[in-house]
């Protein structure tokens, strides 16, 4: 049997921080319909700068406030009878037409935070508030580094596959042309919510040929930064949010950035080396199954490692339990 739908084993909505969008999209007074994690929202910024998301469904007649709604100082406005409703706590703090306003009067606020040029939610399950956090990128707006090229897209894959091929370096070889697969390393930070593998390689790039280190760091399933060392004074970041649509669907966001001194010789290979890079992957992402209980063999190593990292970022049942 080997049909895709019956193949697939269907993994649940992961928990964590995702990105909804970058920060350069939504200025203020903006209101945007947006949808992740199967559900329907809306992100707005307010007057105060502030970037919020709620839930998209007025609790009065049902209007979808990201189609119409209106910024009004910290609050959205409905388009259909005007209540408005407060960004950070959702709660409606004013109907035009009525002095009493009716406890259910709320839209569920989610938690958001603006860093590193991109706009995160926290998403959980079961509705749990924020675990854990994930840190400010240096180089993202220092004055030594480029101004930030960005790129997304959708890809019709779990998130949980797209982040995988980051620990997976074997694939390196096969998919993106590596001359062998490179020896890596893996280590666990102090809360086991991030996580860092390191490969070892000789890297040819347009200033000369060096040994080099690509780390790619993991901030749960919907974040990580891939930088190189190793070339003299030199760096890039390759920084990306993927975020569940659904469960079978990620939008995939990307913020590239080097070193001023590289931009000039090498920004324009960069970028396309990660987009040539990207492309060869989507074959193979649109087109695979999930394997819950995949056949490794002892060469996998990170795989099978990364895969038990994953699941505490499940909350709900894995098909890996059935
Ligand atoms: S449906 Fe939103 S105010 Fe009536
Ligand atoms: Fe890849």
């Amino acid at each position: 049997m080997a049909r895709r739908d019956q193949e697939h084993d269907v993994l649940p909505i992961p928990n964590g921080w995702f990105a909804v969008a970058f920060s350069t999209d939504l200025r203020v007074g903006d209101v945007k319909p947006i949808s992740y994690f199967d559900e329907d929202l809306v992100l707005f910024r307010g007057r105060s700068g502030e970037a919020k998301v709620v839930d998209a469904f007025c609790p009065h007649l049902g209007a979808h406030l990201g189609h119409g709604g209106r910024v009004m100082g910290d609050t959205i406005r409905c388009p259909f009878h005007g209540w408005q409703y407060d960004g950070a706590t959702g709660q409606c703090t004013h109907i035009p037409y009525c002095e009493r306003i009716p406890p259910k009067a709320r839209v569920r606020a989610w938690d958001v935070q603006e860093k590193n040029g991109m706009i995160f939610v926290w998403h959980h399950l079961e509705g749990k508030p924020p675990e854990w956090d994930f840190p400010v990128q240096p180089e993202i707006g220092h004055s030594d580094w480029s101004e930030p090229r960005t790129f997304e897209l959708e890809v019709p894959v779990h998130v949980q596959d797209m982040h995988e091929n980051n620990n997976d370096p074997v694939h390196f070889q096969f998919v993106h042309g590596m001359m062998e697969t490179p020896p890596s390393e893996i280590e666990f930070g102090e809360d086991g919510r991030y996580y860092r593998i390191v490969s070892h390689s000789e890297q040819v790039t347009p200033v000369g040929t060096f040994q080099t280190s690509l780390i790619r760091d993991s901030w749960g399933i919907g974040l990580s930064a891939v930088s190189t060392t190793g070339i003299p004074n030199a760096g890039l970041l390759m920084y990306s949010s993927t975020t569940p649509i659904d469960a079978t669907h990620t939008h995939s966001r990307w913020l590239l950035t080097a070193t001023n001194n590289m931009v000039d010789v090498a920004g324009e290979e960069f970028m396309r080396g990660i987009t040539a890079g990207v492309n060869q992957d989507m074959p193979i992402w649109s087109n695979k199954v999930h394997r819950a209980r995949p056949v490794l063999c002892e060469g996998d190593q990170y795989l099978a490692q990364f895969r038990k990292w994953t699941r505490q970022f499940y909350s709900t049942d894995h098909p890996a339990d059935d």
